[in-house]
């Protein structure tokens, strides 16, 4: 025998049925542990659609008045974290409907006029997402401002920048933290979109065709602060599309985070240290005294096959189903939910890390130095100055480095005279681009390295920033 629960005559349906759901039926089926903290959406959708309610003459102001201000006790209840959940209840809906009628009576059994749970969970979670998209720009806000500070520190200091992870050509820190800057900032600008995009209301689309009474669509969605009611009753409650261009704008977020994650395990080890983390952001090792270990940044690193799973989980729910509803999208919280929040987690500890990091300049410098880094500089020096076709200059450059190389020198220690045996027409002022001062300093073209035009950037961001921030 199946085991059943004592929860015999369901309050909301109870009319058709003569037994209650298995004890393993109520565990798959409710999903009120996931789903409460949709509570404050769920009060605001019930508030709308109540006050619209008496509005058109649907329920009298009375009934209406009864049904706001029991909403409001129970708001109350839920934030003083009095309420008493119910498994039984399934979900967040049903278990403030059912405290409504404890509180205000028959009035409550009105409410659900003209609206069905398959609306009323579409809005809770179209205002749920379009806020944590809204978290998110902030996050990555606060992340950009960080990072802008921190390459304005470093707007001249100088670091190898890597192709293949080998050397390549000198570039500035200040620079390569304001790629990252580049980058949140148009992740950040695809949470906007995607707030724009889902900014339209689904309540009053009812279980799947709309409804007879008239309702007045445009004024809860106004109430709710959507920009108008989605067109289509079908697409108003089988859409689930705004989670996943949210996840879709997080896992991205999520990777450029990661990157910088990786960018800052490597920095921190001893073998680059171009960075101190600080203290705040490290652990020790119980055994190896000598250890720093970079753990937020690996976590945050690791963080990004949540988010990104997180989205996958979604598609996978959403890509076989049907319309309208169907009970599988009831799964699309948890997995919104793991996904933003392991994002805002990820970001505050970036943020956190960035703020407190600070640079070994002189490690930094020794590195950029190393491996001929600016070779392409004696090229360019050569094209410029003998008017030298790039692909010969590339050339000499080539046998300039084999020969530094045999001697076990950096480029700007061989001498003039054997440099000159490379190439006669070399003169003494090569050595000015030699140096990888020299080399970044000249790279001033638009979106270069030149600490002018990192200040510069810098100071574009700052102001941008701390304008939206106001
Ligand atoms: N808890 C459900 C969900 O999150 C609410 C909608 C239920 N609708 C239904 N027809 N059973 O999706």
């Amino acid at each position: 025998m199946t085991d059943k629960t004592d929860n015999k005559e369901n309050q909301m349906w109870g009319g058709r049925f003569s037994s209650g759901p298995a004890a393993i039926m109520e565990e798959i089926n409710a999903s009120i542990d996931i789903d409460q903290r949709l509570w404050r959406e769920d009060i605001a959708g019930s508030k709308a659609h109540a006050a619209m309610l008496a509005d058109v003459g649907i329920i009298s102001d009375d009934d209406n008045q009864k049904i706001q201000a029991g909403l409001d006790q129970i708001a109350g209840e839920l934030e003083r974290g009095e309420f008493q959940f119910s498994k039984a209840l399934e979900d967040i809906h049903m278990n403030i409907e059912a405290r409504l009628k404890e509180i205000a009576g028959e009035p409550a059994g009105r409410l659900h006029t003209a609206r069905s749970r398959n609306d009323q969970v579409a809005v809770d979670f179209r205002l749920w997402t379009r806020g944590a998209c809204n978290d998110a720009q902030q996050a990555l806000n606060e992340l950009m401002r960080t990072l802008a500070e921190k390459a304005k520190l470093y707007a001249d200091t100088v670091m190898p920048g890597f192709t293949h992870l080998q050397t390549a050509q000198p570039v500035t820190f200040g620079h390569h933290l304001l790629a990252y800057v580049e980058m949140f900032s148009r992740d950040a600008k695809r949470f906007q979109n995607a707030y724009a995009r889902m900014n339209e209301s689904p309540l009053g689309a009812a279980a799947l065709a709309g409804t007879s009474f008239p309702i007045d669509r445009h004024a809860t969605a106004t109430a709710l602060g959507f920009e108008k009611p989605c067109a289509n009753s079908l697409d108003a409650v089988s859409s689930r599309d705004f989670a996943l261009e949210t996840l879709s704008a997080a896992a991205i977020t999520a990777t450029h985070l990661s990157r910088l994650a990786e960018e800052l395990v490597l920095w921190a080890s001893p073998h680059f240290g171009f960075v101190r983390l600080s203290d705040a952001f490290s652990t020790g090792s119980s055994i190896m005294p000598q250890k720093r270990n970079p753990d937020a940044a690996e976590l945050v690193r690791a963080k990004a096959g949540r988010i990104i799973a997180s989205l996958n989980n979604l598609f996978i729910v959403m890509k076989g189903l049907p319309l309208a509803y169907s009970k599988d999208m009831q799964e699309d919280k948890a997995a919104t939910f793991e996904g933003m929040d392991a994002l805002s987690l990820g970001l505050a500890a970036m943020a956190g890390m960035i703020g407190d990091l600070e640079a070994d300049k002189e490690a930094m410098k020794q590195a950029a130095g190393r491996g001929y880094s600016t070779a392409t500089d004696l090229a360019d020096w050569l094209v410029r100055t003998l008017n030298m076709p790039f692909r010969d200059a590339h050339h000499v450059t080539g046998a300039a480095v084999a020969h530094a190389e045999k001697l076990g020198l950096p480029l700007d220690q061989l001498t003039l005279s054997d440099l000159q045996k490379i190439e006669p027409k070399i003169t003494q002022d090569v050595y000015a681009v030699l140096s990888v001062e020299a080399s970044v300093a000249s790279r001033t073209s638009h979106g270069g390295t030149a600490p002018d035009n990192v200040r510069q950037e810098a100071d574009k961001w700052l102001s941008l920033l701390n304008r939206d921030n106001a």
